[in-house]
Formats: structure tokens, sequence, C-alpha cells
């Protein structure tokens, strides 16, 4: 796959910064009415500060790093419903309830997540960039890396690809995820319902899933031998080992700009020069070039040679 300019270069950089957070209303509060709901349940700074080191010491995860309006109107409404009325008897409350936390991680982390999600995307990459890549990383197998992978649907549509384009290497993908619990299912290498597999085309469900209990499945076991999972922090941990591709789609949409800057830098360095980053269809790197990346085609881009 080729180098494009991308003509969006030319956008200013942030200046978002950390210390404005505070300054930040969410749509959820109503300033014109302090005693509504929204307003009284809405995380102010001191709060949020408390919830971030009762969760930071318990479960090692930095909220200051989520904090974005989004974020903020999700916590207020998951406050909402549950039992507490303010966020300091609910951070004080974790210290004695673990399935609350855990509860509460799952929550933070959106997991949303399925096999060959945005099919449009996984096609560009049979067609364009694993051919480049596999011609690049010959003989030897491709390394490569899926970081905020959920469930596993990620990794496992990239080992069913990889097996369909170069059966005869060994190829590895190391996946990792903050949230532990995701971690256990995606080991498990399911159950997955029809709604995770919603996307992906039926020659691979019939060749990699095997059914289970009616609508269930399990990816098979030569799929699962390719990848390995383990519990990894993209915004506390450094990767070990460098990549021919990363994989890091819908997670920094849940970052502030400043921390977006810092994971882009990361993600640049974990690659092996021109080796391919991919991220969400959403999600678009506008000054790639400050990060040393080349922009190849909507969601992919190449770290400079
Ligand atoms: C919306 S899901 C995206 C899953 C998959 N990449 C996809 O696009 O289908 C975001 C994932 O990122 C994980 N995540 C959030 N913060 C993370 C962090 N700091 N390090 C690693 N993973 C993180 C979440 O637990 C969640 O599983």
């Amino acid at each position: 796959m080729k180098a494009q300019t991308n003509k969006k270069d030319t956008q200013p950089k942030s200046v978002f910064k950390m210390t404005n957070w505070g300054s930040e209303k969410g749509p959820m509060s109503s300033p014109g009415n302090p005693n509504s709901d929204a307003e009284r349940w809405h995380i102010d700074d001191n709060d949020y500060l408390i919830l971030r080191d009762t969760v930071l010491e318990l479960a090692s995860i930095d909220l200051l790093c989520y904090r974005t309006q989004q974020m903020e109107r999700r916590l207020t409404t998951y406050l909402e419903r549950s039992s507490y009325t303010d966020w300091r008897g609910y951070a004080h409350s974790l210290y004695a309830r673990p399935e609350e936390l855990q509860r509460f991680i799952e929550f933070m982390t959106i997991n949303v997540s399925s096999f060959y999600r945005d099919a449009d995307k996984w096609d560009s990459m049979v067609d364009a960039v694993l051919p480049d890549v596999l011609e690049r990383t010959a003989p030897r197998g491709v390394q490569a890396w899926s970081i905020g992978c959920s469930i596993g649907a990620e990794p496992y549509t990239l080992a069913m690809l990889l097996k369909e384009l170069a059966p005869e290497r060994r190829h590895r993908i190391y996946a990792g995820d903050i949230d532990q619990s995701v971690l256990d299912r995606a080991r498990a290498a399911g159950p997955y319902t029809a709604n995770d597999l919603r996307e992906m085309p039926s020659k691979f469900l019939e060749k990699y899933m095997t059914p289970q209990n009616g609508n269930q499945h399990h990816v098979c076991g030569e799929i699962r031998n390719f990848v390995t999972f383990e519990r990894f922090d993209l915004l506390q941990n450094k990767p070990e080992r460098l990549y021919d591709l990363v994989v890091c789609r819908n997670l920094v949409i849940y970052f502030p700009p400043a921390i977006k800057e810092r994971v882009f830098r990361g993600l640049m360095q974990a690659l092996r020069p021109g080796g391919i980053l991919f991220i969400g269809s959403t999600e678009t790197i506008t000054n790639y070039r400050q990060y040393g990346f080349e922009y190849c085609a909507p969601s992919f881009y190449r770290r400079a040679l």
C-alpha cells in the first residue's frame, strides 16, 4: 500500500490542557437550575480526584486520563442509576465492594466490539495492507499487537485473515486490554453471540468458528493458537517488543487530546519502521507527521522509514 498525502494535515494542533478540565461544563449540568438532578449528581473536580485516587489505588487505572465531557456525562448517568447520592460516598464504598469496583471498571472501559467490525476496513486490510505487510516480513511470520482488544474479536479476526493469506508462516498476535473481565472471555475464545459475529463473512464463520448451544460460537483451536492475551494498560505500560502491525481501534476516542498525543507517539514507537497502524473508523490522526507517521488510507498509517 502506497503512502498518500493527507490534505487534512494542516489542521492546528489542539491546545486543550489537562488543567482546563475543571472549567468544562458537561451538557448534563444545568447552570440555570442548580437543584436539578443532573446538577446534584454532576461530578465536580474534588469528587473526581477522590474517585480517581480510589480507582488508581484499587485497580491501577487512572481516571484522569479519561476525563472528557463524554466520560463525565457517563459517570453522572451511572451515579443517577445507582443507590448512591454522592460521589465521595460511592468512592469510599468501593474499598469494601470489589464486585462494584469491577462493575464500575466494565462501565467506564466500554467494551463494545465484534468480529470483522467495520467490514469495509477489514476488506482494505485484506486487499491492500496485509499483502504489503506480508511482502515486507517474508519469509517470517507477522508480529501484530491488538491493544484495547476487548473480548478478542479483533485479534481473532486478524488471525483468520493471516491464516487465509499466508497459512505456512508462524504469525503471532499479542492482544492486550486494561479490563481483566473481557480478557477472560477472550482467552476462553467465546462464547460469542450472533450479534458479535454479525459482520463476519460466512466463509470464516463456517471455517473457523465452532457452534455451541444453538446461537453461540467459540473460535477454533487453530486460530486461538495464534493469539496471546495479557493485561496491558496503554497509558501506564510500555510494549516489550516491536510489531509489524498495530491495531488500536475505538480506544483513543475516550482520551482527551493531550493523552491522545502521548498514545499516538507510543503506538508509533511500538512499530518497526514501515509498520502499519490500524485505527477506528471514526478516528483520525490529523497531525500524523508530528508522530512520525505517513498516511496510507482512511484508518491506516505507516511508521515512516
Ligand atoms: C470500545 S472497546 C474497542 C474494542 C476493539 N478494539 C474494537 O474496536 O472492536 C475499547 C477497549 O479498550 C479498553 N481500554 C480502555 N482503556 C484502556 C487502556 N488504558 N489500555 C488498554 N485498554 C484499554 C477497554 O477495556 C475496551 O475493551
